[in-house]
């Protein structure tokens, strides 16, 4: 599924209205119109919509509440996911905003709110149609993140059966051959003779074998070169350390970290970026059968390191350490994970905001202010180096699970940090990819998180443009 704007061609006017505007928004309408919105009660509250009458009854205008500077801060995309919603027909904005942020927040949240995931039960057909803003690098733009986004939503969305590891490693492919990009897959016990070991051994009791996915593109041969890992995890029962009922009812969605990256990888391929991508994701599923690891195992890392297993639910650690390790083994000028890995992080910030830790300063500030611009909120948390003896249990080098569950999300990326090798420029998303009820844009379901701030801020990041 793809995201575009309507071509230009006839279409009702669309007036963007400001709760203060209202007054001033209704005076220069014709009485019978003027009337119309003032019977409805038309305010101009952010995401209000209405459709008024010309002479001959047919659409003449429509008009979609902004709200005020109050109401915007209380919800993003609003008013583009009201255009979304007018009746059938096609729609152009009088005046698209000249604010860049603004504009592309109505634009985004345009597209973003006609996803519908159809594949099990036909959904209705989103009706209205928004010409594209004049601005046609901003539209090109808007089209292509919003597509990426719809990759990232099917295939979260998509149930385990249907997004094991090996219809995770055809999406990948799809991705690949759809981009000219080369793909690697190192599949069951070829891990093992890879030095993969902990991909292996979280992945080993489930039916469809665990794999390493390895996406490379070429934007440009001397281009910075940018390493993404996303957590593959296609479902997670929690291992032999089962996770109650509850808990595990959303665990389709604990390879968001995967879906997000090939979403971010896409957008950076699709806009042609001069940079070296290498995409790594372990993909398996985290089962309960007689060669699932067990609490109390000591696995061996790829770097050597020894990890001893004292939750076998802490498993997405694991298979990103050894696609860490392999990753560094080439050092990247950026190197980020993405991934579901804790449920602590939920708790620290909520569904809605991408918490995001990394040393790099910089880095950390141009992410800051590009997810503001963006619409894709993001909040850094501390590496926080004194808290290193909570992952040290004594008979191995590292804990997967300490106990107390004190400051989890950190303790989970401090975890991680020990495979990059003292990587500068190391960045590390702790994502829920989850909508937990419609939103404005998001509807219940999967969700690209961080991945639009990212990319918002590559430019400055890779280029200190
Ligand atoms: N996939 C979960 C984390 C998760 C849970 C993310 C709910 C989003 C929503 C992860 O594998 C996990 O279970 N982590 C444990 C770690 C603990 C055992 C140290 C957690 O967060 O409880
Ligand atoms: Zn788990
Ligand atoms: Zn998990």
């Amino acid at each position: 599924m793809t995201a575009k704007f309507a071509d230009e061609g006839a279409a009702v006017p669309l007036r963007l209205v400001p709760a203060d505007g209202v007054e001033a928004a209704t005076a220069v309408l014709p009485p019978v119109a003027a009337a119309w919105a003032g019977a409805h009660g038309f305010a101009g509250k952010a995401g209000e919509r209405l459709v008024l009458p010309g002479e001959d009854g047919n659409p003449a205008l429509a008009l979609i509440g902004t709200g005020d500077a109050a109401s915007r801060a209380r919800t993003r995309f609003a008013a583009g996911a009201a255009i979304a919603a007018l009746p059938k027909g096609r729609y152009a904005i009088e005046d698209w905003p000249q604010d860049r942020a603004e504009a592309e927040e109505i634009g985004l949240g345009y597209l973003f709110a006609r996803y519908r995931f159809d594949t099990y039960r036909k959904q209705s057909e989103p009706g209205a149609e928004l010409v594209a803003p004049p601005d046609a690098d901003m539209a090109a733009r808007l089209a292509r993140i919003a597509t990426s986004e719809y990759l990232t939503r099917r295939l979260i969305d998509t149930p385990a059966a249907d997004m094991g590891p090996d219809a995770l490693e055809q999406a990948a492919r799809d991705l690949a051959d759809a981009y000219g990009a080369g793909i690697e897959v190192t599949t069951g016990e070829e891990l093992l003779e890879a030095n993969l070991p902990m991909i292996h051994a979280v992945g080993r009791a489930a039916a469809t074998p665990p794999r390493l996915i390895e996406l490379t593109w070429t934007g440009a041969a001397d281009g910075p070169t940018l390493t993404l890992v996303g957590k593959g995890v296609c479902f997670d029962t929690g291992g032999l350390n089962l996770k109650p009922g509850a808990s595990m009812a959303l665990m389709k969605k604990d390879m968001g970290g995967a879906a997000n990256v090939l979403g971010l990888a896409r957008s950076i391929m699709d806009a042609g970026l001069k940079v070296r991508l290498r995409v790594l994701i372990p993909a398996v599923e985290n089962s309960v059968s007689g060669s699932s690891f067990r609490p109390g195992d000591i696995l061996t890392a790829r770097n050597g390191m020894t990890v001893e297993i004292n939750n076998t639910d802490a498993e997405g650690r694991l298979v990103l350490a050894d696609a860490l390790s392999l990753a560094v083994e080439t050092p990247p000028d950026l190197l980020v994970s993405m991934a579901t890995l804790t449920g602590a992080a939920r708790v620290a910030v909520g569904p809605d905001i991408a918490p995001f830790l990394t040393d790099d300063e910089a880095l950390a500030a141009s992410l800051a202010t590009a997810g503001r611009q963006v619409a894709d909120p993001v909040w850094r948390l501390p590496f926080h180096t004194p808290y290193e003896p909570m992952i040290e249990p004594g008979i191995a080098d590292l804990d997967n699970a300490p106990k107390g569950g004190m400051a989890g999300a950190i303790t989970a990326a401090l975890f991680l940090r020990r495979f990059t090798a003292d990587h500068p420029s190391y960045l590390h998303f702790d994502i829920f990819a989850w909508s937990q009820s419609n939103a404005p844009g998001r509807p219940k379901g999967g969700l690209g998180q961080g991945g639009r701030a990212l990319l918002e801020a590559l430019p400055e990041v890779l280029w200190k443009t």
